[in-house]
């Protein structure tokens, strides 16, 4: 029987990315504080991830939980990522393990180390012939309150994994974007995530076996400042876009 999946935040855009792939894949249980407008698989949940009897009761029957609800602002207010991304991922892991859920994929992001980008790396850093590389055992470096906000839902994964052993997976998305990488923006060039490449990495999230984890979510960019090979390691993930290949469009 295909696995139960719940995904927070499924009318935004990572949650198109992945169920434009993966719809037919599993029982999906789809959460959001904004209902659908489009046609979707399974059961629509409109909740908000802070109210805890409903999240509870969103995670009875389910393996996995895809919990990419949150303020995705870089800009986005301390109150905000407050309630949104650490108080709801705390509610979130919390009955998680309450319901017996096998593993928590967390949608971290490249903000969580943002102030690696100092300025004499930069724009250096974001070009192929520059072989820096971050790869997930380093320190966090939030790049703002928001970044600050996903360095706590990796905190908090990492707690109820070693306090309850739920496994837990923070990917540190780059920067998604649909059909073609962003044009004239080497950052978002070297940190793109296509959506098969996405759909890809979060089915990789729901099927591997793992304990704690912390990747980063690009596809196989010929520029590239974080390194992909633990994602493939671990997950078997196999991106399959390159940003360069745009380069002539
Ligand atoms: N898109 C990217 O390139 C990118 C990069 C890095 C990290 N991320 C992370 O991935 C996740 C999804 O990002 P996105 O780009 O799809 O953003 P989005 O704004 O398109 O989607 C987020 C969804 O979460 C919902 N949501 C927000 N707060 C909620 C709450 N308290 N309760 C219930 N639902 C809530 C919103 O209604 C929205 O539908 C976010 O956690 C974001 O920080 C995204």
């Amino acid at each position: 029987m295909a696995q139960s999946v719940l995904l927070t935040g499924a009318a935004g855009r990572v949650g198109e990315a992945i169920l434009g792939g993966l719809a037919d894949d599993y029982e999906w249980r789809l959460l959001d504080r904004d209902p659908p407008t489009e046609d979707y698989p399974g059961e629509f949940v409109v909740a908000d991830i802070t109210e805890d009897e409903t999240i509870r009761e969103a995670m009875e029957g389910i393996d996995v939980v895809l919990h990419l609800a949150g303020d995705p602002r870089k800009t986005a207010p301390w109150d905000s990522v407050l309630t949104n991304n650490i108080d709801g991922t705390q509610t979130v892991f919390e009955a998680a393990v309450d319901a017996g859920v096998e593993k928590v994929a967390f949608a971290s992001s490249n903000h969580a180390v943002g102030h690696y980008e100092t300025d004499e790396r930069t724009p250096e850093m974001y070009r192929a012939d520059d072989d820096y590389l971050l790869d997930g055992t380093e320190q966090p470096r939030p790049g703002n309150l928001y970044g600050v906000s996903k360095v706590a839902g990796e905190a908090l994964g990492r707690y109820y994994h070693d306090e309850y052993g739920i496994s837990v997976v923070n990917v540190r998305i780059g920067n998604l974007t649909e059909n073609h990488p962003p044009i004239d923006y080497e950052r978002g060039q070297a940190m793109w995530l296509s959506y098969r490449d996405c759909a890809h990495l979060f089915d990789r999230c729901i099927q591997a076996d793992y304990d704690y984890e912390i990747v980063y979510g690009i596809s196989d960019n010929d520029r590239k400042y974080y390194s992909i090979e633990r994602a493939k390691e671990v997950l078997g993930y196999e991106p399959q876009d390159n940003s360069a290949a745009h380069n002539d469009d």
